[in-house]
């Protein structure tokens, strides 16, 4: 029987044999199958002191990694485990619990040690990254509690892997880690940084494709940022960092004036136009609109956004009748696969289009108006052959209703004649 060290300890070993927890529990549930345990403490918590007064740490200790590879609460708290008693455990190299920079260098000294970390295949880059950020600077040259260390994004006790669903650091929950920080007004008011990135981002075409449609293609926070190293990206980076992704996008851009700017000139950047992070795309009614932001109204360069502009509405207006013209044959019954096959290219040439108006060369755009132009003039042009056929097939059926009339006529008109020839029989009877 384990002795209490005092009123308080008594009390604590009292609740933990209330809530079952001295009793052993199969270690860890819901980890990897085949791993040895033999190193977990808390499949022999009997003979781990920290594991006993401290029950509420231990179960959230033992749903993390750490706990399946034998990382233990000594390790990170010093102290002695075999004690059951407070001053004994709490004793020798006892750290208490972590300040931001102590955490830091324990965490270090396993992640920052490639040795130790090349059997997982993990980096051990982390803290030299987090270094380079501003938020590394922060803490570790000007000792400013206010950024964040490793324990602020890794809960130090569930320590989970970022693809595990419940890790804070899961693409889908990375944002709510960011905004503990970044929505909240009076920490981030002192260093001149707006609030509102999360929100903006949730409602951007980045964030229902991440959070309605499940693509995780699309960037969270670090996808720009960096994880470690987060920093914002500078104007002559900005292309780089959407053009990882929008390879396309950044080709064409990179072929018009805007992606050619050198010398003293600022670079424009992608986010000029769509926003860095209620990022949308630019609806084509407004790209006139868009260059008149930043030329003059009337001259040459607006006029070449209205050009590319109305070359977008009639590519768009093409495919929409398209669009309305297969649906008219399948409503008059027609197999409409190969009519399907050619608005499913047509769309794909449209796609094109709109990544290809980043060149602002209206010649190039002219080819691909040409071939949706052409795909929309057939579909349309089959439906209108449908329509003339169906229109001749009523008037084949004229005749044909001549000819029933005619007989119902007839044949009216012979049984009025036979009613007529008959002698009435009622009389005789
Ligand atoms: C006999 C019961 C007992 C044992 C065994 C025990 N602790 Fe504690 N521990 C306590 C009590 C009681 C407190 C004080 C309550 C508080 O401050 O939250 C505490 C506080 C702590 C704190 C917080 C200290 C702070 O500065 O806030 C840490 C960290 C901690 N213990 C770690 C450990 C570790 C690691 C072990 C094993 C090496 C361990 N404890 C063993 C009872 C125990
Ligand atoms: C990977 C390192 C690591 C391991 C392993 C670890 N801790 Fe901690 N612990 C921390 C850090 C860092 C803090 C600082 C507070 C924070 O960031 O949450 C902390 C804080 C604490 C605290 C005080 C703050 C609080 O939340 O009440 C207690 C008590 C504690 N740990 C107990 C334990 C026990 C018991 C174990 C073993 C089951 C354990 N820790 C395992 C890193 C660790
Ligand atoms: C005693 C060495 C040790 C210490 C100290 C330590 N870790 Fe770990 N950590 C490991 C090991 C071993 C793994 C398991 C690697 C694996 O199986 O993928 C791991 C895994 C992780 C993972 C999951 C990575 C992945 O993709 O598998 C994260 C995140 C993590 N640790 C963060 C921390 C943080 C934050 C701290 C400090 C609060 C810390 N670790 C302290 C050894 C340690
Ligand atoms: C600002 C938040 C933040 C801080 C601070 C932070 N991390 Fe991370 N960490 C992340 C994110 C986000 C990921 C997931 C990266 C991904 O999915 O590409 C991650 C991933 C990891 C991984 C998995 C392997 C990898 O590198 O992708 C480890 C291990 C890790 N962090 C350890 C640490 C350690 C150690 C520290 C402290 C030196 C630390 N982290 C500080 C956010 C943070
Ligand atoms: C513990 C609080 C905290 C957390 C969590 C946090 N940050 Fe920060 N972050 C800060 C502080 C404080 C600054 C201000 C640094 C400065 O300007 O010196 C900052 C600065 C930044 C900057 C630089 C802004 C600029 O204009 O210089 C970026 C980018 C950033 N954080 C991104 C992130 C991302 C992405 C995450 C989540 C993965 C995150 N932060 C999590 C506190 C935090
Ligand atoms: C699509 C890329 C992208 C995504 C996703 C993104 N950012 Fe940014 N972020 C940027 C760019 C680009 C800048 C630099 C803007 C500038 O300098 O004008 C920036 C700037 C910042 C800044 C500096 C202050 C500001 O608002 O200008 C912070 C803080 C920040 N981002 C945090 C976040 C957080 C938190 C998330 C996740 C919710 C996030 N970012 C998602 C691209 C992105
Ligand atoms: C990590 C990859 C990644 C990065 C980095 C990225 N994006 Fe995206 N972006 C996507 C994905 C995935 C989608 C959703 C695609 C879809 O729904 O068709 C998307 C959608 C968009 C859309 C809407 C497209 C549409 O058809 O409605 C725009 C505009 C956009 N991104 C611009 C940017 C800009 C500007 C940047 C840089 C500041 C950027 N993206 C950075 C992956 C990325
Ligand atoms: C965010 C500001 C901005 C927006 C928006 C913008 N531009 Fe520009 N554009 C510039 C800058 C800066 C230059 C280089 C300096 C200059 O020639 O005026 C430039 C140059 C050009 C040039 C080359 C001019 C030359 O003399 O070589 C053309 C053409 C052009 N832009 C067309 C457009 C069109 C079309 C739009 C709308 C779709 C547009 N721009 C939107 C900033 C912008
Ligand atoms: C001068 C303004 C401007 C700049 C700068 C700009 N875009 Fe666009 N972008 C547009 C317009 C306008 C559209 C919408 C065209 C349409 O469909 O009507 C668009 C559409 C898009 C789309 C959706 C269509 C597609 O092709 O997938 C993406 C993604 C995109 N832009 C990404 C980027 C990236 C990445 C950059 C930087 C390399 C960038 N844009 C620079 C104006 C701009």
């Amino acid at each position: 029987m384990i002795k209490p060290a005092g009123s308080f300890g008594f009390m604590l070993i009292l609740a933990c044999s209330f809530t079952g927890l001295s009793a052993a529990r199969p270690a860890v549930a819901g980890t990897a199958a085949g791993t040895a345990y033999v190193q977990d403490p808390a499949s022999s918590p009997q003979r781990y002191g920290c594991l006993i007064c401290h029950a509420d740490k231990r179960r959230a200790y033992q749903l993390g990694i750490h706990s399946d590879r034998g990382v233990q609460c000594h390790d990170c708290h010093g102290g002695n485990p075999t004690a059951f008693e407070t001053p004994e455990a709490h004793g020798g190299d006892f750290r208490g619990s972590l300040g931001k920079l102590e955490s830091l260098e324990v965490c270090s000294s396993c992640h920052a040690d490639p040795d130790q970390m090349r059997q997982y295949g993990l980096p051990a880059d982390q803290i030299a990254e987090l270094r380079t950020s501003r938020h590394g600077q922060l803490l570790l040259d000007a000792g400013n509690l206010d950024a964040p260390t490793c324990s602020d994004c890794h809960d130090p006790h569930t320590t989970l892997r970022p693809d595990d669903a419940r890790s804070g650091v899961y693409p889908t929950n990375i944002s709510a880690t960011c905004a503990r920080c970044h929505d909240d007004e009076s920490l981030m008011t002192p260093y001149g940084i707006p609030t509102g990135q999360v929100a903006e981002h949730r409602h951007s075409a980045h964030g229902i494709a991440l959070y309605e449609d499940q693509n995780f293609a699309a960037p969270t926070c670090i996808g720009c940022h960096g994880s470690h190293a987060a920093l914002p990206p500078n104007v002559g980076e900005i292309s780089n960092v959407c053009g990882r992704c929008h390879v396309n996008v950044r080709r064409a851009f990179d072929l018009g004036p805007h992606g050619r700017l050198e010398g003293g000139e600022a670079p424009l950047g992608c986010t000029d136009c769509h926003s860095n992070h209620d990022t949308e795309r630019v609806a084509t009614e407004r790209i006139a609109e868009t260059c008149e932001g930043c030329h003059e109204a009337g001259g040459a360069e607006t006029t070449l956004g209205e050009e590319v502009e109305q070359v977008l509405r009639r590519a768009a207006s093409e495919m929409e009748s398209a669009d309305e013209a297969v649906e008219e044959l399948v409503r008059r019954g027609h197999e409409v696969s190969d009519e399907r096959f050619r608005l499913r290219a047509a769309l794909s040439e449209f796609r094109r289009l709109e990544t290809l108006q980043h060149t602002l060369d209206l010649e190039q755009m002219a080819d691909v108006e040409r071939l949706i132009a052409s795909a929309s003039m057939d579909i349309r042009g089959k439906a209108e052959v449908s329509a003339e056929e169906k229109w001749e097939h009523k008037l084949f059926l004229i005749p044909i209703w001549f000819f029933a009339l005619g007989i119902v006529f007839l044949a009216g008109y012979r049984l009025r004649r036979l009613r007529s020839e008959t002698p009435d029989v009622e009389g005789t009877l």
